[in-house]
């Protein structure tokens, strides 16, 4: 029996919407069925390309009853009214990080999503990467040992981002930790197994006045964990690195959409069989092996990918309702409140 897609309604057609619009058309358990954007230009012109209906105002695509998703792909301040507004339409939602700005606003669409019973996931794409699913499956083996110590680097596109951008305004982003930092919160509890506490946290303002770099360190039951952000690069000079580090071996993951995986270890009894792409091994002067792991389709097809495994998933859990998405609304509220933790922590050090 065939399943009919699923159709969305995709609202904030700015460029991540753009790039999530052009990977929602290629799966063919959804359908891309009308767009929204206070932005007239962008609308129409998305709403030409996908040949389905332009709205303005939300309320009047939430009316619509070919929208059964709403893909929420507006600035950070709308997620929580709008997914709300969404939700009580009787629309299921995919939402962009972040789930909302507070604690109260997830929980606001926690009631909701139970009183309409409805779904909502969070475009997590980290968790749909095949390399952090290695990682997981990794610590999981126990072939490492116990996983002691996670670090993230985060040196991110910030120069490529304008003065007037809505990500420098904490009243519309949220600020670094609750705009970005929640998906690495989010993926570092899924690796570790656990929910995480975050005891410390600081943060620099640059001389335009713009918070661009944090850092906080954080724990995962008896994992230690450090995070830095710094919003400080380019495009091009941008670099993202998490090292994990095991008692008998250490996992790095390149780039923040990661495209390879290496491993360090004396261990390396079976490690290539959980590992995805083309995989190397090579024996290092020192006795240990040097496992590399490399996914070749490249960053953009496979950050593609993420989206529509998380959007396929989505629909999945709508047609066959005993299903939860992968990614839930407790995840996006577990890194919410770290992310919340952190911001409140925060020793400012102006420049
Ligand atoms: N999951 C990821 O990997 C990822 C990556 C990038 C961005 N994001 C998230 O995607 C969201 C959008 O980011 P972006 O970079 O595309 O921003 P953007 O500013 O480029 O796009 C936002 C769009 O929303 C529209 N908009 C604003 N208010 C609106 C309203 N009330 N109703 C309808 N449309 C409205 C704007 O006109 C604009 O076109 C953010 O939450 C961001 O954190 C997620």
């Amino acid at each position: 029996m065939s399943v009919s897609p699923v159709g969305i309604g995709l609202a904030g057609a700015g460029a991540f919407g753009e790039f999530c619009l052009a990977a929602f058309a290629e799966v063919p358990q959804v359908r891309i069925a009308a767009v929204c954007d206070t932005d007239t230009e962008r609308v129409h012109k998305y709403a030409l390309q996908y040949g389905v209906p332009a709205y303005t105002e939300l309320d009047a695509m939430l009316a619509d009853p070919a929208v059964e998703i709403v893909a929420l792909n507006t600035p950070p301040a709308f997620h929580a009214g709008q997914g709300l507004a969404a939700l009580h339409a009787g629309k299921h939602l995919f939402c962009e990080k972040p789930l909302a700005m507070t604690l109260a606003e997830g929980e606001a669409l926690r009631v909701a999503s139970v009183q309409a019973g409805k779904k909502i996931t969070i475009d997590y794409v980290m968790r749909h990467n095949p390399l952090w699913q290695a990682a997981v499956a990794v610590r999981a083996s126990g072939i490492l040992g116990r996983l002691l110590h996670m670090d993230l680097a985060n040196h991110a596109a910030g120069l490529n981002l304008p003065a007037s951008h809505w990500f420098w305004d904490k009243s519309k982003s949220g600020g670094i930790w609750i705009e970005h930092g929640v998906h690495f919160f989010d993926v570092l509890a899924w690796v570790a197994g656990t929910n995480g506490t975050v005891t410390s946290a600081q943060a620099f303002t640059n001389a335009a006045g713009q918070e661009d770099r944090v850092e906080a360190l954080a724990q995962y039951g008896d994992i230690a964990a450090h995070f830095y952000h710094g919003f400080t690069h380019s495009g091009r000079t941008e670099r993202t690195r998490a090292e994990l580090t095991f008692e008998h071996g250490f996992l790095t993951l390149e780039e923040w959409v990661p495209t390879e995986l290496v491993i360090t270890t004396e261990q390396a009894t079976s490690l290539a069989t959980l590992l995805p792409g083309s995989v190397t091994a090579e024996p290092l002067s020192d006795g240990q092996i040097r496992i590399r792991a490399r996914l070749v389709e490249g960053k953009s097809a496979v950050y593609r990918a993420c989206i529509q495994s998380g959007i396929r998933d989505l629909a999945h859990s709508i047609r066959n309702p005993g299903n939860d998405p992968a990614v839930t609304l407790q995840h996006g509220i577990e890194s919410l409140r770290m992310a919340v933790e952190a911001e409140s922590l925060g020793r400012h050090t102006p420049v």
